[in-house]
């Protein structure tokens, strides 16, 4: 490991951007998953795939919101012209919970089954939908608050946000 690798895997911010990589790929997942489902031949493994990316969301997607909301949002507080982005994207971290939700709620349901000819029609809207809120507010934190965050706070936050987000993994 090389020092910017070393720096880069302590970097919150990057971290953050990662994290939001994984969650796209697993968005792309649930909704290919989703869509296949009325397929017979590939019913099984849309199944299993939907199971493994509602696993996903219900450990990493709660840690990622934690890791913003805990260790990036408080330290911004003092920042007025970043108030307002961050009420904003708090707030959808809310939508994205009541999204999620019934997608949950379906999966939580099923045995050796599986969906029923009624869930089977819910869930390509319902994960399409997750999918359009997440992608716009991971472009909004993106764009409007990580470069703007970095400049504003000192030099040194960004390693000890990366420092307490490895901390609540307890590593
Ligand atoms: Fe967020
Ligand atoms: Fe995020």
């Amino acid at each position: 490991v090389n020092d910017r690798d070393q720096s880069d895997e302590l970097d919150g911010f990057r971290r953050l951007e990662r994290t939001h990589r994984r969650i796209e790929e697993k968005l792309d997942a649930l909704v290919a998953a989703c869509a296949e489902l009325a397929d017979p031949e590939r019913r099984y493994a849309s199944i299993e795939r939907i199971l493994e990316t509602v696993s996903f969301f219900a450990r990493a997607a709660v840690r990622h919101h934690d890791d913003e909301e805990e260790t990036l949002f408080p330290r911004l507080a003092t920042i007025p012209k970043l108030a307002a982005i961050v009420s904003v994207l708090h707030a959808e971290h809310h939508a994205h919970d009541q999204a999620f939700e019934p997608i949950r709620r379906i999966v939580e349901r099923w045995d050796e089954t599986g969906p029923s000819a009624k869930e089977e029609q819910e869930l390509p809207g319902l994960a399409a939908k997750l999918n359009a809120i997440y992608r716009r507010h991971i472009a909004h934190e993106e764009r409007d608050l990580f470069p703007a965050a970095r400049t504003a706070l000192p030099a040194s936050a960004a390693e000890e946000m990366g420092r307490e987000m490895r901390a609540r993994r307890g590593k």
